[in-house]
C-alpha cells in the first residue's frame, strides 16, 4: 500500500517505540492505556496489527488482529477477533481506516479463521466488510437456594501473586459456556478486571475456580464470568458467596450453571457483530460472557 508521507507497518508488537506509538493513539482516541496489559503479562502473542504510521513514528491508524477460538453448540470455531480501530482526528476520511480494514480482513481469511468478530458502537462501519449485528441477552432470575458453600478468598487484580495464579487458571480454563464462549482468552480478562475496579474476583478455594462479579441495579447480583476446569453450579456460587440477593442476571449463556434465567434483549449501544456463515451461530440466545469484551 502506497500513501504518500505514511508508512504502512505490521507484526510490530514486539517493538517497544511502536507498541509506545499505538497505546498513544489509543489513549487519545478511547481514554484507555493499554500499557495497563504490561504488568499483566503483555499483550496477546496472537496479536498481528495493521497500521499507517508517519515518518515522526506517530501511529496514524490502526486495527489488530487476534485469536478467539469460541465454542458455539459444543464445537470449536476457529475465529478471530478485531480490536483497537482507531484513525487520528487530523488524518480521518480519507480511507486510512478502510485500508488498515483491509489488510487485517486479507490476513485472517489468509489464515482461515472461520469467522471474524468485533464489537462496536458504530455497526454500519462494518456492514460494508461482510460484518452482521448479533442480538445478545442477558438472563435474568431468582437467585437459587442451598448450595454448597466453599471458602473463598478476593483476588486482587494489583497484587502479582494474584495476577500468577489467574494466568494459570486462565491457561486452564474451561469454557464457561457450551453455547457460546471463548474456549481460552487470557488477555482480555486480566485487562477487563483492571479497568473496572467494581468487578469481584473471588477464588473458591476447593475447586480453584475464580467468580468474577458485581453488585447490579436493585441489589441483584451480575455474574459476568467464571475461570475454572469444572464450573460450580450458580447454587454453589451463591452459597460461597454469602450474598443474600433475590435475583441474578448472568452476562452469558447459563447452560453450565444448573441453573435458567430468562432471557433479555442486551439494549446497550455496544454491538457484537460477526462476520462469517450464519450456521455458525449458537440455536439459543446467548452472550459474549463481559470478561472477554474487546
Ligand atoms: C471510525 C474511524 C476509525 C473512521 O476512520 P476514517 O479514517 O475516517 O475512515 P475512512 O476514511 O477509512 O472511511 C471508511 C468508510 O467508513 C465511513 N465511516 C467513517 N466513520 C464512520 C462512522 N462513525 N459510522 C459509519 N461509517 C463511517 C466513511 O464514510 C467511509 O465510507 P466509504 O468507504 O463508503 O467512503 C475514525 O473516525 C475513528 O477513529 N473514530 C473514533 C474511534 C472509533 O469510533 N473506532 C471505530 C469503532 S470500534
Amino acid at each position: 500500500m502506497n500513501r504518500s508521507g505514511l508508512i504502512f507497518r505490521s507484526d510490530y508488537f514486539g517493538d517497544a517505540a511502536a507498541w509506545q506509538a499505538v497505546a498513544d493513539l489509543l489513549e487519545e482516541t478511547f481514554g484507555i492505556d493499554v500499557t495497563g496489559l504490561d504488568r499483566l503479562g503483555g499483550p496477546d502473542p496472537t496479536c498481528t496489527a495493521f497500521a499507517w504510521f508517519d515518518d515522526a513514528g506517530a501511529c496514524i491508524a490502526n486495527i489488530s488482529a487476534f485469536a478467539l477460538p469460541l465454542v458455539i453448540d459444543g464445537v470449536v470455531v476457529q475465529a478471530a477477533g478485531l480490536q483497537s480501530g482507531a484513525v487520528r482526528p487530523s488524518h480521518r476520511g480519507r480511507g486510512l481506516y478502510r485500508d488498515v480494514m483491509r489488510a487485517a480482513l486479507d490476513h485472517c481469511d489468509a489464515k482461515g479463521f472461520a469467522a471474524v468478530l468485533l464489537l462496536t458502537e458504530a455497526p454500519d462501519l462494518y456492514t460494508r466488510h461482510g460484518f452482521r449485528t448479533l442480538p445478545q441477552h442477558g438472563f435474568s432470575g431468582p437467585a437459587p437456594e442451598g448450595g454448597r458453600a466453599r471458602s473463598v478468598r478476593r483476588l486482587h487484580i494489583e497484587n502479582d501473586d494474584d495476577v500468577t495464579l489467574l494466568r494459570r487458571l486462565l491457561d486452564a480454563r474451561s469454557p464457561v459456556s457450551n453455547r457460546f464462549a471463548p474456549l481460552r482468552q487470557r488477555e482480555m480478562f486480566l485487562f477487563n478486571a483492571l479497568l473496572a475496579p467494581d468487578v469481584k474476583l473471588d477464588l473458591l478455594e476447593e475447586d480453584d475456580a475464580v467468580v468474577a462479579w458485581r453488585s447490579g441495579e436493585d441489589g441483584c447480583l451480575e455474574l459476568l464470568d467464571i475461570v475454572a476446569t469444572s464450573i460450580p453450579s450458580l447454587a454453589d456460587i451463591l452459597a460461597s458467596l454469602e450474598i443474600s440477593t433475590t435475583r441474578v442476571i448472568v452476562r452469558f449463556a447459563p447452560d453450565r450453571l444448573a441453573w435458567e434465567g430468562t432471557a433479555l434483549p442486551d439494549a446497550g449501544d455496544m454491538k457484537l457483530m460477526l462476520r462469517g456463515a450464519e450456521s455458525l451461530l449458537p440455536a439459543g440466545p446467548f452472550a459474549l460472557p463481559s470478561m472477554a469484551e474487546f
